[in-house]
Formats: C-alpha cells, sequence, structure tokens
C-alpha cells in the first residue's frame, strides 16, 4: 500500500510518499521519498506571513510533487493536514490534495484522509533515527501515555488513552513556548526562527559567573496543567529596558547571553515540573515529546533526567532531529492509523480547521 501525505500548515511545504506492508509482528514503514521545503521569505518579517506562506505553498506544492511522483505509482490514498494551522496555509494543501484524487481517481477511488497536525508530531516519535525503513509493533508504546507538544503555535499536555483518543489535559494560556522564543529572539535582535538562535546565545553564557539576571517561572505551582509565557516574555523586555539604561542604549554580549540563558532555564524548568505532574497524576507509561521546541537540549535534557524518575527510560520518546519540525512523514504515519481504524468513512467535506483540537 502506497500514500501520499501533504503537510502545509505553517510555513514549511512538505510532501511525503510512504509504502506500508502488514505482517503478523508488526507494519512496516519504507519512506520513498520525503521532502521538506522551509520556506525562508519569512526570515525578513520576524514571523510567519500567512498570506506569503499561501503564496510559497502554491508555488512549490507542485513542484515538490513532481519531484516525488517521478517515476512512481499513483499511490492508494492521500494524507493532508486539515489543523491546526493557519488557514490560508491549509487550504493550499486540502485543494492540492482533493484536485490530486480527483485526478487519480480513475478505475478506483483514492480517497483524501484529513490529519490532525499535533497527532502527527506525537506519532513522529515512532519513527527512528536516521532510518528509510522500520517496523513498529502492533502495541506502539504502553498506554496511557502523555504527549508534551511544543512548538510556535501550541504548548499542550495531552493524555493519549489509545491512538485516535486524545484529551488535552493543560495547554497555555497565551504564547507557546516556541512563540515566547521567537519574540525574546526578535527583543535581543535575532533572527527568526528564535528557538534556535537562543538556544545557541544561551549556551555561550558562562554559567560559574555569579547569577546577575533572575527571570520569573510563571504558573510554575498552579495547581493544574496551563502555562503561560506572554509574562516571561515581557519580563525579558523590562530587563532589557534597565540593562539599556545604564549601557548607553546598549545590552553588552554577556548580558544578552545570559538572559537567553535564564530564559531558557525558566521555560524548560516550567515545562519540566508541569509534565512530571502530569506524568504522575494520571499514572502515564510513556512520555512523548513533539514539536519544534523539542529539538531544544535543555528542555530535553531536563524532561528526560526528570520523567525517569517517574517512568522507565525506555518509554521516554522524542523525536529524531529531522521530524522534530513540521514534516509530511509524520503526517503519513498519523493518516495511516487514522485509515487503518475506520478504513470505510468517507471524508468528501474536509476544511481548513485553524484551531482544530486534538
Ligand atoms: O513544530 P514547528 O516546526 O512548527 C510549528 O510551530 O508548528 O515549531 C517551530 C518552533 C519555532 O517557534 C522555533 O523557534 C522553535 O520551534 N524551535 C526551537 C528550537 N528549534 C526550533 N525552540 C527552542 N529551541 C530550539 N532548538
Ligand atoms: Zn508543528
Amino acid at each position: 500500500m502506497n500514500i501520499l501525505a501533504i503537510e502545509t500548515s505553517c510555513d514549511e511545504t512538505a510532501i511525503c510518499y510512504l509504502s506500508v506492508s502488514e505482517s503478523n509482528t508488526g507494519t512496516t514503514f519504507t519512506v520513498q521519498e520525503n521532502i521538506t521545503h522551509t520556506q525562508l521569505e519569512h526570515i525578513a518579517y520576524g514571523g510567519v506571513f500567512p498570506t506569503i506562506a499561501k503564496r510559497e505553498h502554491m508555488i512549490n506544492l507542485p513542484i515538490i510533487l513532481e519531484k516525488i511522483m517521478h517515476g512512481r505509482e499513483i499511490p492508494d490514498y492521500i494524507c493532508v493536514t486539515n489543523g491546526p494551522g493557519l488557514e490560508p496555509a491549509l487550504w493550499c494543501g486540502i485543494t492540492f490534495a482533493q484536485e490530486l484524487s480527483k485526478k487519480w481517481s480513475d478505475s478506483r477511488r483514492i480517497p483524501v484522509i484529513p490529519v490532525n497536525h499535533m497527532e502527527g508530531h506525537i506519532l513522529s516519535i515512532l519513527v527512528p533515527e536516521n532510518k528509510t525503513e522500520f517496523t513498529i509493533p502492533t502495541e506502539l508504546f504502553p498506554l496511557p501515555a502523555l504527549a508534551l507538544l511544543i512548538s510556535g503555535g501550541h504548548t499542550e499536555l495531552v493524555l493519549v488513552k489509545n491512538i485516535g483518543e486524545y484529551s488535552i489535559i493543560g495547554k497555555t494560556r497565551d504564547d507557546a513556548v516556541g512563540e515566547a522564543f521567537d519574540k525574546v529572539a526578535r527583543i535581543l535582535g535575532l533572527p527568526y526562527p528564535g528557538g534556535p538562535e537562543i538556544a545557541k546565545l544561551a549556551s555561550q553564557h558562562n554559567t560559574t559567573k555569579q547569577k546577575t539576571i533572575t527571570l520569573p517561572r510563571p504558573m510554575m505551582h498552579s495547581q493544574d496543567y496551563d502555562f503561560s509565557f506572554s509574562g516571561l516574555k515581557t519580563a525579558v523586555l523590562y530587563t532589557i529596558r534597565d540593562i539599556q539604561a545604564v549601557h548607553n542604549g546598549m545590552v553588552p554580549e554577556h548580558l544578552a547571553q545570559e538572559i537567553a540563558h535564564e530564559f531558557q532555564e525558566s521555560a524548560s524548568e516550567v515545562i519540566t515540573k508541569k509534565t512530571c505532574n502530569a506524568l504522575q497524576d494520571f499514572s502515564a507509561q510513556t512520555l512523548i515529546v513533539g514539536g519544534g521546541v523539542s529539538a531544544n537540549n535543555c528542555i530535553k535534557e531536563s524532561l528526560q533526567t526528570k520523567a525517569e524518575a517517574i517512568i522507565a527510560p525506555e518509554n521516554i520518546y522524542f523525536p529524531s532531529r529531522e521530524l522534530t519540525g513540521d514534516n509530511a512523514l509524520m503526517i503519513a504515519i498519523a493518516g495511516y492509523y487514522k485509515y487503518k481504524k475506520n478504513p470505510d468513512v468517507v471524508y468528501d467535506d474536509i476544511r481548513a480547521l485553524g484551531n482544530l483540537e486534538l
């Protein structure tokens, strides 16, 4: 069986062609092609512009498809992200998928399966590092699992009762953590996307020196699983203003490094605390971390160390580095499990749902 998957929820235009074969021991996936094009046009604006994202998706989808389909069979079905994400961007993928389905449905119907972007991030952990062929056992991971989804648009704790059965137990009340990284980077004059830039600057901080900057740990001790990062970003802004007032409008490099380090520590501590509380309170057997911010080493190490005291280390999953950000392989995998669960469902009214929940 062959699957074509399309992802256009934000600023990545991505298509994957995945072959799947089932056996008694599990499901073998072969990644025939997996192309992700990151739109660099947004860098100059310091954030993602929906109209530019749409224009670039429309230009790039046919180009990528041609590379992917070169000499390949028409797939058995098409998976496409229908949300959450930027609606104009999502529509590009959906209409493209529907047009392909129309064009390819000749003697047999080639269905289009809508896929939730966040479910894609959750299931991206099934793909091993640097493998184009891998077998996933029938029992995917011990349940219930807790998924921490941290990206530019989302910060959520999701209880996974089963594949396709999710409940959001906590989320950000304002900015997503990736958004906070991006905004703090912008305040510090660093380019978009800010996450990797902040991480780099933070790593240059000399931790043996006396601490001079302390930022808040928002909602660290609240009795729920929610987050808030907008106040932390504002605290960075005020700290920088205070520094500039005594340094002739400048921020000395060592203080910029300390701010980046302290900001990253704050985000990391809050995320780790809330995640560990949820692991314990819901007796989760597995921890899954997904989304672009899961590439952050400080957050990764903190989560790994603290979660190991609660659940078995082999049940803590991070996506492989190339799958931390948005990609179409995760959409193909999530689409495969969705289709397998209900193969007879016909999705004939697929809409872009910007705020779609799991
Ligand atoms: O999942 P993703 O690729 O796109 C969505 O937002 O859905 O996540 C992108 C976000 C951006 O905010 C980016 O700054 C952040 O992930 N990010 C990081 C790192 N790498 C990417 N944040 C912190 N540390 C990183 N190393
Ligand atoms: Zn994402």
